[in-house]
C-alpha cells in the first residue's frame, strides 16, 4: 500500500509538507502544492480519514447545522465558510433541520458517529437543552443566534444594536407610530431585535404598546399574513419595522395589494440585508449583516480551535461583527407619509 511516506520520498519533501499540501491549502506554495497532488495522484495514494478518525485521529470534516436553508440569508453564509473550508482543506457537511430540534440533536449524534472535528451551529428555537447536551464534547462555534447555556464560541452581530439602528432611522425621519414584525417568538436573534425596537422607541419617548407588535416568523408567508393582520388594527401605523427581509418582503405584498404605497404611505425597514432586497419594489432599505463574514469568521475560528488544540481553561470567545443601515427606497419621511 501506498504510504505518505512514498509520497513524500518521490516528491522530495517533508511529510508535513505533504501533508499541509493535502491538507492545508494556504500552508504550501503552489508549486509544492501540485508536485505533491501529482506524486500522489501518480502512485495512487489514498488517505483513509475514516480510519484516522477511529485511530482519534482528524477526519478533517466540519459541519455546519441550519435551520432554514430556503432563506437567503443562510446560502450566503455557507458560501463564507464553505470558503475557508475549502482553503484549508475540510469537507463541509451541511444539515438542514427545518427548526426542528429533534432533528438537529438527531444530526449531531450521526455527526459524532461519523467523527466530525467540529461544528458550526446555527440554532433554532429556545431553549436547545437536547442541542446542548447532544454537542457536548464536540467542539463547537455558535454562530448568529447565542444559545443560552451553550458555554461556546460564538459569531455573531449585535441584533439589539442593529434593530436600534433601524428603528432610529424611521424615528429621524419623523415616524413616531412603528411597528414591530416578529420572528419567531422563540429564536434569540428574533426576541434581540424586539427590545432594540423597544429602547429605541423609549429613548425617543414614544410607548412600545402591543398593538405596535405583529407576529411573523421569517418568512415570506409570515410578512404577508402580518401586514394583512396590521392593515385590521385601527392604529396609525406610519412605519413598520421588520425582524428580517423576508418577512418585511411579504409585508411589501401585503400593503401593495390593499393600494397602499411604500413609502409614501408606509415605510419599511427590514433586516438581514439580503441580495434579493435590493431587487424589490421598492428596493428594500435595511439593517445589513455582514452575512459571507459571519460564516467566514466562524469557520475560521472553528478551525484556529482545532488546530490550536487550546489548553484546559481557554475561555470561549464571542466575535460581534457590525451591522450597518442600508438605506433604499422603501422609506420616506413623515408626515409626508399618511397612515394606514
Ligand atoms: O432571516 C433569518 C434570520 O435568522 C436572520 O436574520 C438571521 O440573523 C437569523 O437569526
Amino acid at each position: 500500500m501506498v504510504t505518505v511516506h512514498d509520497v513524500a520520498r518521490h516528491a522530495g519533501v517533508s511529510i508535513a509538507t505533504v501533508s499541509r499540501a493535502l491538507n492545508d491549502r494556504s500552508r504550501v506554495s503552489a508549486a509544492t502544492r501540485d508536485r505533491v497532488l501529482r506524486i500522489a495522484t501518480e502512485l495512487g495514494y489514498h488517505p483513509n480519514d475514516l480510519a484516522r478518525g477511529l485511530a482519534g485521529m482528524a477526519t478533517r470534516t466540519i459541519a455546519l447545522l441550519l435551520p432554514d436553508i430556503t432563506n437567503p440569508f443562510f446560502p450566503e453564509l455557507v458560501k463564507g465558510v464553505q470558503t475557508v473550508a475549502d482553503e484549508r482543506g475540510h469537507l463541509l457537511l451541511m444539515c438542514h433541520n427545518a427548526d426542528d430540534e429533534d432533528k438537529a440533536i438527531a444530526d449531531l449524534v450521526l455527526l459524532r458517529r461519523k467523527r466530525v472535528d467540529g461544528i458550526l451551529l446555527v440554532a433554532g428555537t429556545l431553549p436547545g437543552v437536547g442541542v446542548v447536551a447532544a454537542s457536548a464534547g464536540i467542539p463547537t462555534v455558535v454562530l448568529d443566534r447565542r444559545v443560552p447555556g451553550l458555554d461556546a464560541d460564538l459569531v455573531t452581530v449585535d441584533h439589539r444594536a442593529g434593530a436600534r439602528l433601524g428603528v432610529e432611522h424611521l424615528l429621524g425621519l419623523g415616524h413616531r407610530r412603528i411597528a414591530y414584525l416578529t420572528g419567531p417568538a422563540d429564536v434569540v436573534s428574533s426576541q434581540e431585535r424586539s427590545e432594540g425596537w423597544r429602547e429605541a422607541l423609549v429613548a425617543a419617548g414614544v410607548e412600545p404598546t402591543p398593538d405596535l407588535v405583529v407576529g411573523g416568523d421569517f418568512t415570506e408567508d409570515g410578512g404577508y399574513a402580518a401586514g394583512r393582520e396590521l392593515l385590521t388594527r385601527p392604529a396609525g401605523i406610519t412605519a413598520v419595522f421588520a425582524a428580517n427581509d423576508l418577512g418585511a418582503i411579504g409585508l411589501l405584498r401585503a400593503l401593495t395589494e390593499a393600494g397602499l404605497r411604500v413609502p409614501d404611505d408606509v415605510s419599511v425597514v427590514g433586516f438581514d440585508g439580503v441580495h434579493l432586497a435590493a431587487y424589490t419594489s421598492p428596493r428594500l432599505t435595511t439593517v445589513a449583516q455582514p452575512i459571507f463574514d459571519l460564516g467566514r469568521t466562524a469557520a475560521e475560528l472553528l478551525l484556529n480551535r482545532l488546530a490550536a488544540a487550546p489548553a484546559p481553561g481557554s475561555e470561549p470567545q464571542t466575535l460581534v461583527l457590525p451591522t450597518r443601515l442600508e438605506i433604499r427606497n422603501s422609506t420616506a419621511s413623515y408626515p409626508l407619509s399618511c397612515q394606514v
